[in-house]
């Protein structure tokens, strides 16, 4: 397997008025291509912040990362940041048209997964008429749209009932399965993660 991710002594520390926060002390671990990983811990952790340098959205303070120049990273957030403005076909081009890649192929993947996942009847349809659950999957084929390599996913189940959680969890599941994807994937809840290894 390849080493796509390799990230050696990463530190943050965040800044505030009063005081700092150390996040991050020594963090290292690899990713290779292929594997399910889930970083596991309770909240405060640190897990959202080594997602968020991963993906650029902020700084390192201290450490190494390597990442493979050829790998195309996705980040489903912690809260599901739908535009409630968007329609749900819309929402889910974002990353498409922010890569300046929107084209008639592409949009049409992203209706085929809308549809896979039991949205069809809410393409057209905004946010807030869709249920917690509905937004969470409308967020994870946001983050699948642009066909990435690397799936980070912070806590993709958080929102749901147990019920649902079943299912989406399953979907996801499935979603890796088929798709041969490289997940990260963030959760306090050990049992989410845990049939992921079964
Ligand atoms: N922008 C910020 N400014 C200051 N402190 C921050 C900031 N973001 C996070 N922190 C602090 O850094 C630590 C780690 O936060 P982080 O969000 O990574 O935790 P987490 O493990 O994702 O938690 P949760 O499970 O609740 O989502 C916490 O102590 C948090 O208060
Ligand atoms: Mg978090």
């Amino acid at each position: 397997m390849d080493k796509i991710i390799s990230l050696k002594d990463i530190k943050k520390l965040y800044h505030t008025d009063k005081e700092e926060i150390m996040a991050l002390n020594n963090i290292s671990f690899d990713v290779y291509n292929g594997e399910f990983i889930s970083i596991v811990g309770p909240s405060g952790c640190g897990k959202s912040t080594i997602l968020s340098i991963l993906s650029n959205l902020i700084d390192k303070s201290d450490g190494t990362i390597n990442i493979n120049e050829n790998i195309k990273i996705s980040y489903m957030l912690q809260k599901d940041s739908l535009f409630p403005w968007r329609t749900i076909l819309d929402n889910c081009l974002l990353g498409i048209e922010l890569n300046n890649n929107l084209n008639v192929e592409n949009k049409q993947l992203v209706i085929s997964l809308l549809k896979k996942y039991g949205l069809e009847n809410f393409i057209t349809s905004y946010p807030n008429s869709l249920s917690g659950g509905m937004r969470q999957r409308v967020a994870l084929i946001r983050t699948l749209a642009v066909n990435p390599d690397i799936l980070l996913l912070d806590e993709p189940l958080s929102a749901l009932d147990y019920q649902t959680r079943l299912e989406i969890g399953n979907d996801i599941y499935e979603i890796i399965k088929n798709e041969k994807k490289t997940v990260i994937m963030v959760t306090h809840d050990i049992g989410e993660v845990i049939k992921f290894y079964v």
